[in-house]
């Protein structure tokens, strides 16, 4: 069995994480590491987890792990591992943006590879350290990487994308209060927010010539999970053109389908998979992407990543069921 360390239990990622890896066959928790809930029953944070009544926090690191996933904020991974390291052949899989951009990929000389599968699958399957995407990130690149690959994006691409309330993690602030979420809806970080960069940079792998505008304008939403973002550019292709090239960049895919209907977010929360929609309309592409951004935008990836690089099948432990009424 493939032993795992989390840190950062009790958070909302980590959560999704236990809740899977509980199912998954080939793996065993070996320790789950909380500043906050160390002695605790992992039932008493993760209410639905009751019956995993064996699971406990713990404030003791096991350096010995086959996998750890870092479930920690931005800047608190680097520090963390500048003040706890793990033995060699330890596999770390970070959820924070600290070493996804690659200025920052190499870090006391290990070299993390973004893990967005669909992109880099072959470097993953020989990672020892994985920089998960952003969920923001995740949605959007997977709606451009085919045109990207075939050198298409030439006019600015303009991309809304609305996520649930768990996005923003599990503390408390003024914009996750029920009363002020509820019935609500607001932008933010509008042209600004911090996934521009790794998602510039998987463009840029790419489509080397790219250096149009991306404007991204986040919207939080009035639901607990997913994100459903749709973008926009110009384009000289057919609608039938469109869909062959999505069709096939995306045919070998475990967790990426196209549609070619009308799509909507239910189809994919609680899911690890993606759904794309591509549209002609006039003189422009929309394109819309559907994920879970606590599945395919986090824990869910991070697995998919953890079962290429331990020779499992991908789906291992990802067969999951949409929960669509
Ligand atoms: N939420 C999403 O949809 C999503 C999607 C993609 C990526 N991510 C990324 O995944 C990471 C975790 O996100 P999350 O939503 O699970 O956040 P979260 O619910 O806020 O959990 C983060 C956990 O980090 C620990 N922590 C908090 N402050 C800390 C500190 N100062 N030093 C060390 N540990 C601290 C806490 O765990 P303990 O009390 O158990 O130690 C906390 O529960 C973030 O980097 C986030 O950006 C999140």
């Amino acid at each position: 069995m493939i032993q795992i360390g989390i840190i950062g239990s009790g958070g909302y990622v980590a959560g999704e994480l236990i809740r899977c890896l509980v199912y998954h066959p080939n793996v065993q928790l070996n320790f789950l590491y909380s500043t906050s809930q160390a002695g605790r029953k992992v039932a008493e944070i993760h209410e639905d987890l009751f019956s995993a009544d064996n699971l406990v926090f713990t404030a003791v690191i096991n350096p010995n792990v086959d996998v750890v996933f870092l479930c920690l904020g931005h800047g608190n991974s680097s520090k963390f591992l500048v003040e706890n390291s793990f033995s060699d052949k330890t596999v770390i899989i970070d959820m924070s943006n600290d070493f996804r951009l690659d200025k920052d990929a190499n870090f006391q000389g290990k070299d993390f590879v973004y893990g967005l599968v669909e992109l880099n699958q072959s470097k993953i399957k020989k990672a020892k350290y994985i920089a998960n995407p952003g969920c923001f990130a995740t949605a959007i690149q997977l709606g451009l990487l085919p045109l990207a690959k075939a050198g298409l994006l030439n006019d600015d691409i303009h991309v809304n994308a609305i996520t649930g309330s768990t996005g923003a993690g599990q503390s408390l602030r003024a914009t996750s209060h029920f009363t002020w979420r509820n019935n609500n809806v607001s932008i933010y970080k509008a042209f600004k927010h911090q996934h521009l960069n790794e998602i510039g940079e998987s463009i840029l792998s790419l489509q080397k010539e790219f250096k149009q505008d991306i404007n991204f304008i986040p919207v939080r939403g009035d639901f607990t999970r997913g994100i459903f973002a749709s973008m926009y550019t110009k384009s000289e292709m057919s609608e039938e053109e469109l869909m062959d090239l999505y069709s096939n960049f995306y045919q070998n895919n475990k967790f990426t389908f196209i549609s070619n209907k009308t799509i909507n977010l239910k189809q994919v929360v609680h899911t690890n998979n993606c759904l794309i929609q591509v549209q002609k309309i006039e003189n422009k592409v929309l394109i819309t992407s559907v994920i879970d951004n606590l599945l395919k935008g986090a824990a869910g990836q991070a697995i998919q990543n953890m079962n290429l690089i331990f020779g499992l099948e991908e789906n291992t432990g990802l067969n999951l069921k949409a929960s669509y009424h």
